[in-house]
């Protein structure tokens, strides 16, 4: 059932909270070095705005330790003035989420006004999903919009506890969030055929409910990544000082048997000597990684075929990159993916942390269908959970 929105709320007049992920990449110094998911809300919050509402917005940033000093990194003011440019208006920055400050500005809002209240991670009662600190930040607006789709495998206060305070014609998804699970829903109910899944990354455990979920609806499940190493293991073949995952070597055979052929090993590997700038690198064919070498990438047969299948296919779902991209020798695999996707007339849907950032890093992520803002909400997802965050928002 598709759930209530925001263009089902009265909003002129209102005071509108909006749950949003605006959890970014950050440099050394705080400031924002990735500002996709700001970006991603900007539908949201100007709707709101032109229909007459009052935002205050809640985040949270990082993972807060309870210690003031060395949470310092996560206050949200960077964010709030990174906002203030996208949005072109004015952002109050409170310097708390639900003291007497927060309470101040939102009390002294006026329609089109914008509060970004503190980190909601600083306050104990929010990982807690605690009723008592919900009440508290719900009293500070009168209608709730949770867009922050990244968030939304979380059972915290603002995700979960805040929007119960609400009247069911008080609380909704944002655009965003709508987009997502529209996406979502298309890749895990009608895809259009054939439907291929790239996967990749730094582990197979993160992976394995994924797969397993994946498996019966995919024509093809290209492998890459440092998970190709402990299925080749599995299969008996040596991988050199490659990252295997010795634990979890026999439910990686388990998936190999359960897939046959439709999971695809990499036919070539790039490895490299040791990690670092003077490193020897080199192309290895077959499926066997000589003994003290690394496999860091998969290897340019494997791009080519990749991209001849990614070419033919229906819909394309990939998360994980193909290899070490964030090192230059090891980026082509993972860049020839992105490529072949942005240049395919299939559905394409990217999802994940490192890989939405790669997709961003080689300049095509407006060529395909949908990156999704979801690292962990994205892959639950598509490991068919649902999440209470939006059990509580109403359906149509
Ligand atoms: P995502 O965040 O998109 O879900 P993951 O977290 O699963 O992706 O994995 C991303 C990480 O995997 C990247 O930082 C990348 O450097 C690493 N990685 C990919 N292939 C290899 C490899 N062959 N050896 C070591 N690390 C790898
Ligand atoms: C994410 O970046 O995946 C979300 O913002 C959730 O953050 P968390 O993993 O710290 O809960
Ligand atoms: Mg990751």
């Amino acid at each position: 059932m598709p759930k209530q929105t925001i263009r089902d709320l009265e909003l002129s007049g209102h005071r509108v909270l909006v749950r949003v992920d605006f959890n970014v990449p950050q440099t050394k110094d705080g400031a924002v070095s990735d500002d996709r998911r700001i970006r991603a809300a900007l539908p949201t919050l100007n709707y709101a705005l032109e229909h007459g509402a009052s935002l205050v917005l809640v985040s949270h940033l990082g993972r807060p330790t309870g210690d003031p000093e060395a949470d310092k990194p996560f206050r949200m003011d960077p964010v709030a003035a990174r906002l203030a440019e996208l949005i072109g208006r004015p952002v109050r920055k409170a310097n708390d989420t639900v003291g007497p400050d927060a309470q101040a500005a939102c009390a002294a809002l006026l329609p089109g006004g914008i509060v970004m209240l503190e980190n909601v991670r600083f306050n104990k009662g929010e990982k807690k999903n605690d009723p008592a600190f919900a009440k508290q930040l719900a009293v500070l607006a009168d209608t709730y919009v949770n867009d922050a789709f990244g968030t939304s495998h979380r059972d915290e206060a603002s995700m979960v506890a805040v929007p119960e305070c609400y009247g069911p014609d008080r609380r909704a998804i944002g655009f965003l969030v709508e987009k997502e699970l529209k996406i979502l829903e298309t890749l895990l109910g009608s895809p259009k055929p054939p439907m291929v899944a790239v996967m990749g990354g730094a582990k197979v455990s993160d992976k394995i409910l994924l797969i397993k979920n994946l498996l019966p609806k995919v024509e093809k499940l290209l492998i890459g990544g440092a998970m190709t190493y402990t299925f080749l293991k599995a299969q008996g073949h040596s991988t050199g000082n490659s990252r295997v995952e010795n634990d979890r070597l026999t439910e990686a055979k388990e998936l190999l048997e359960l897939a046959g052929p439709k999971l695809v090993l990499p036919p070539d590997h790039l490895v490299g000597s040791s990690l670092g700038p003077d490193a020897e690198t080199k192309v290895v064919t077959g499926p066997d990684i000589p003994e003290g070498w690394i496999g860091f990438d998969i290897g340019p047969a494997a791009a080519v075929a990749y991209g001849e299948v990614i070419k033919t296919a229906g819909t394309v779902v990939w998360n994980g990159p193909m290899g070490k991209f964030e090192d230059a020798p090891y980026r082509k695999g993972t860049e020839s993916v992105a490529h072949a996707m942005a240049a395919s007339s299939a559905v394409t849907v990217v999802g994940g942390g490192e890989t939405a950032e790669a997709v961003e890093q080689f300049g095509v992520a407006d060529k395909m269908s949908h990156v999704s803002t979801g690292g962990g909400a994205f892959l639950e997802s598509l490991e068919g959970k649902t999440f209470n965050s939006l059990k509580v928002i109403p359906d149509r």
